[in-house]
C-alpha cells in the first residue's frame, strides 16, 4: 500500500506549527505513541537495574525491550546491541577499547565522506597507540567514495575501517557491502556509522556486512539515545574501562552508569511506529520494519526528485554532491548568500533547514567551502509532503540578496 503521509503526519504533534521541518538530518521530531511511551514509563514507576521490586523490574524490561527493537531495525542481535547517550560517545568508547590492542605500525582507514564522530575518535585512538590513519578520498565533483580505491589503502596491517553508510550532507551511499567483504579479507573490522542512513530506509545489518553498525534514535522519530550494534562474539573479548561492581557481560560492560529508561522505552516505541509507517505491513515486527521503510523510502525518493528539480532549474543555486545512491538530502549555496542569511530567510518563511559543515568536517574541507560557512542542507524524511517541498522551493526561489 505504501505511505500515506497525512497519516503519518497527523501523528507529529510538532508539525501542527505550521514549519517545514527539513531539517530531519540534525533530528527529527516526535510522534504522539514515541512521547507517549516516555510519559508512561515515567507514570508506571520505574526504578534502577536488577532490583527485587515491580519498577526495578519494569526497568529492566524496557531495557531488553528496546535492545530487540533496535535489533529489529537493523538485523541485529540484540545481545549485541549497545545503549547509550549518542553515537559520538559510543564511538569514542568502542575506539577506546578496540585500540587498546593496536600496536606501533598498525594501521587505520577513514574516509573523508563521513561525520566527524566517525573519523576523529579513531584518529586519535590511532595517535595514541603510535598507528598510521590511511584516508579514503571523495571523488568529486559527483560526490562517490569509489571502493575500489580500498584495495590499495588496506595492508595486512590494517586493524579497523570507518565508513559512513551514508553521507550526512551530501546523501551518498558507499558501496558499504564492497568495503567491509575487502577489509574482512585483509583482516581488518569494519565500523560502518549508520545514523544518517538509517531512517532513509530498510537495514540489513548482515546485507553490510559491518563488524559494528552504529546508530542514533533522535535521527528516527526517537528520543537521544544511540545504539552500535555488532556480534556478540565480537564484543567477548574486548575490555573497555569499567567499575569493578558493573556488570562484565556483554552487551552491559560498554554500558556506563544508569540509563535514561524512559527514554529507551521510548526508542522502543519509536521502532514500532516506524514498523507502522506502511499500515498494510504484516508479519514480525522485522518484516513490517522492512516493508514500511521500503515505503518511507519511496515516499521520500518521489519527494526529492521535485526538490533537486527544482533547486537545479535555479541558476543562483550551486548544488554539492550527484552520486548514484544517495539519501533524499541536498546540500547548495545560493549567489550572494551565505549560508546563514538563506537559512534565515527560509525561516522567516516557516521552513527549517541548516546551514554550516554539520561536522562533514573533512568533506566540507575538500569541497572548498568550510571557511566561508559551508552550505545549506534541506533534507527528507518520511514525515515531509509535497507541501513542504513546494513552499521550500518558493522560498528559495524569492530568495533577497
Ligand atoms: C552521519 C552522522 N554520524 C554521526 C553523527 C553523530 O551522532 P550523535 O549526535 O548521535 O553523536 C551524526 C549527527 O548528526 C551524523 O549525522
Amino acid at each position: 500500500m505504501g505511505l500515506d503521509v497525512s497519516a503519518v503526519r497527523a501523528m507529529y504533534p510538532a508539525l501542527a506549527d505550521g514549519y517545514a521541518y527539513l531539517d530531519g538530518a540534525a533530528g527529527t521530531q516526535l510522534p504522539a505513541p514515541v512521547i507517549d511511551a516516555i510519559g508512561d514509563a515515567q507514570r508506571s514507576g520505574l526504578g534502577n537495574s536488577d532490583g527485587a521490586f515491580p519498577a526495578s523490574v519494569r526497568s529492566d524490561a524496557i531495557m531488553a525491550e528496546c535492545r530487540r527493537a533496535i535489533a529489529d531495525l537493523v538485523g541485529g542481535d540484540p545481545g549485541g546491541v549497545i545503549l547509550g547517550p549518542n553515537m559520538t560517545t559510543l564511538t569514542y568508547r568502542l575506539a577506546a577499547a578496540l585500540a587498546r590492542d593496536w600496536r606501533e605500525g598498525d594501521e587505520v582507514i577513514v574516509s573523508r565522506l563521513d561525520h566527524d564522530a566517525n573519523i576523529r575518535p579513531w584518529v586519535q585512538a590511532a595517535g595514541r597507540a603510535g598507528a598510521v590513519v590511511r584516508w579514503a578520498e571523495v571523488d568529486l565533483p559527483a560526490g562517490e567514495l569509489p571502493a575500489g580505491q580500498y584495495d590499495a589503502l588496506l595492508t595486512e596491517r590494517t586493524r579497523l575501517v570507518a565508513v559512513t553508510a551514508a553521507s550526512n550532507i551530501i546523501g551518498t551511499r558507499p558501496d558499504v557491502a564492497a568495503i567491509t567483504a575487502k577489509a574482512r579479507a585483509a583482516g581488518a573490522l569494519s565500523y560502518v556509522d549508520g545514523v544518517h542512513a538509517t531512517p532513509h530506509g530498510p537495514t540489513d545489518v548482515a546485507a553490510l556486512g559491518a563488524d559494528f553498525y552504529a546508530t542514533s534514535a533522535y535521527k528516527w522519530s526517537g528520543p537521544h539515545i544511540g545504539a552500535v550494534i555488532a556480534d556478540p562474539a565480537l564484543l567477548e573479548p574486548l575490555r573497555p574501562d569499567k567499575l569493578d561492581p558493573a556488570p562484565d557481560t556483554v552487551p552491559d560492560r560498554f554500558e556506563w552508569g544508569t540509563p535514561p529508561f524512559a527514554d529507551l522505552a521510548g526508542t522502543a516505541a519509536a521502532v514500532d511506529h516506524l514498523a507502522g509507517l506502511d499500515a498494510a505491513a504484516a508479519g514480525t515486527r522485522r518484516q513490517r520494519v522492512l516493508a514500511s521503510m521500503a515505503a518511507a523510502h519511496d515516499h521520500e525518493e518521489r519527494l526529492f526528485a521535485v526538490m533537486l528539480a527544482g533547486l537545479a532549474a535555479m541558476d543562483k543555486v550551486t548544488l554539492y554532491g550527484n552520486a548514484r545512491n544517495r539519501t533524499a538530502t541536498s546540500f547548495f549555496n545560493v549567489a550572494g548568500l551565505t549560508p546563514r542569511a538563506v537559512a534565515q530567510q527560509l525561516a522567516d518563511r516557516k521552513v527549517n533547514v541548516w546551514d554550516g559543515d554539520n561536522y562533514a568536517w573533512e568533506l566540507t574541507g575538500v569541497l572548498g567551502i568550510r571557511d566561508t560557512g559551508s552550505a545549506v542542507r534541506a533534507g527528507l524524511v518520511h514525515y515531509n509532503d509535497r507541501s513542504d517541498v513546494d513552499r521550500f522551493l518558493a522560498a528559495v526561489a524569492d530568495l533577497t540578496g
